[in-house]
């Protein structure tokens, strides 16, 4: 199947050179092209030019007309909760009357309210309610996800949450990593027993989620009042035996230490970072570790945002991300949480903008094949209405601006 896309006004994220990551003034830069086609063949993209180059005899199975909109590969969202049974508005009214995000947590509420009702919920059920959500991020421009289980908090329901990742996987045309999160909070069973509970993850969880082949990553909440240091790169390092690379919750409460042991154990991103200073900004210098920030989640909880002025100013790539999740971030919009980044971060649309495709597809493993338009790459982009500039996608952040989605060159219309 070959498709063709003429007319388009400008094709923006250009990256000739197959890097995995863009760091420091770097994140600044963005390549587009105007009057523009582009043509994928078989999934990938497979040339792309100025109209006035179109080859005269060009042929495809499929024309699209831009119509003179802009053409953006698409988001790549490292960090989603995405699978979740039911929603938890009732914690809404409650951080709305006062309550903190712990507070809420020690009432019984929190991720311990979202397992509890995955519990109830068939893995049928299960699929469907997350498919609803996956379709949603789809139409709003994401091409590549990483979802976690960590609602499950018992093995058979973090097996129940990991194999529900696996079939999004093979249902969608977009490109699914699964992360097992089972240090997300302790089970309920072991209340009191924190230490019972990470024996639980690392020899019983982990070697039967790895039996099954069910997850790519292995994440821990490294945080006040969650899981210590010790803890995380004790489950950090049981994953590794199976082969899962590392990704932390770090420093969104507390100044944690999870960025350093992150760093140490070689994960692939530390996330969150609301809480960061000198030393971890240090630690993640000449690491391959990529910080990545969920603007998303400090909106929707009130919190402080991650000073990524400093990080990018320190030569360091970062990452965005959504943290779609019933508690504290109940939107996978990456145009919004680009937006975000700009107006609460500080960040420019570009830097926003490779954040939010290069760098998370690099946060996922993936930039070999996603977060850029690269001759040899997936064809996942989207197509928008006419806009006066790039910067415009994320400053008119509430209007209906992405009109196409194509994922692996088709267009992607459920
Ligand atoms: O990334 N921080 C920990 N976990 C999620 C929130 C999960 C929840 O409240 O359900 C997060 O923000
Ligand atoms: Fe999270």
């Amino acid at each position: 199947m070959k498709l063709l896309v003429k007319n388009i006004g400008t094709i923006v994220g250009i990256d000739a050179s197959g890097r995995a990551r863009v760091s420091g003034a770097d994140m600044d830069r963005l390549e587009t092209l105007d009057d523009a086609w582009l043509a994928a063949e078989e999934g990938r993209i497979v040339a792309f030019g100025r109209m006035a180059d179109l080859p005269a005899d060009a042929a495809a199975d499929e024309t699209v007309d831009a119509e003179g909109g802009m053409l953006f590969p698409s988001f790549c969202d490292s960090h989603t909760h995405l699978v979740y049974a039911g929603s938890r508005e009732q914690e809404f009214l409650d951080k709305i009357h006062g309550l903190s995000y712990e507070e809420i947590a020690r009432r019984g509420g929190g991720i311990l309210n979202s397992a509890d009702r995955l519990h109830a919920t068939s893995e049928e059920e299960l699929y469907r309610q997350a498919m609803e959500r996956v379709r949603e991020i789809a139409r709003m421009g994401t091409g590549a996800v990483e979802i976690k289980s960590g609602y499950g908090l018992t093995t058979e329901d973090e097996l129940k949450m990991l194999r529900v990742i696996c079939r999004i996987r093979e249902t969608v045309p977009l490109e699914v990593r699964a992360t097992f999160l089972g240090a997300h909070a302790v089970g309920r069973a072991y209340a009191g027993r924190q230490a019972a509970y990470v024996d639980l993850v690392c020899d019983e969880m982990l070697p039967a989620v790895a039996r099954e082949g069910l997850a790519d990553f292995v994440d821990v909440f490294c945080d006040r009042g969650f899981f210590t240091v010790d803890e995380t790169v004790r489950i950090l390092r049981a994953g590794a035996k199976y082969g899962l690379r590392a990704k932390i919750h770090a420093n969104e409460l507390d100044v944690s230490g999870g960025v350093q042991a992150g760093v140490a154990e070689g994960a692939l991103s530390v996330d969150h970072l609301e809480r960061m200073g000198a030393a971890e900004i240090a630690a993640l210098q000449g690491s391959e570790t990529m910080p990545t920030l969920l603007p998303g989640a400090a909106f929707f909880l009130g919190m402080s945002y991650p000073p990524a002025r400093d990080m990018i100013a320190a030569g360091l790539g970062v990452a965005l991300a959504s943290d779609y999740n019933p508690g504290s971030s109940p939107s996978g919009n990456m145009r919004m949480v680009a937006s975000l980044a700009s107006i609460r971060m500080r960040m420019t649309p570009a830097e926003a903008l490779n954040a939010a495709t290069l760098n998370s597809a690099c946060a996922m493993g993936l930039s070999c094949d996603f977060g850029s338009i690269t001759v040899g790459k997936v064809a996942n982009f989207f197509l928008t209405a006419p806009m006066p500039s790039v910067e415009f996608l994320l400053y008119a952040y509430t209007t209906p601006l992405i009109r196409r989605v194509f994922l692996r060159g088709r267009e992607f219309t459920a």
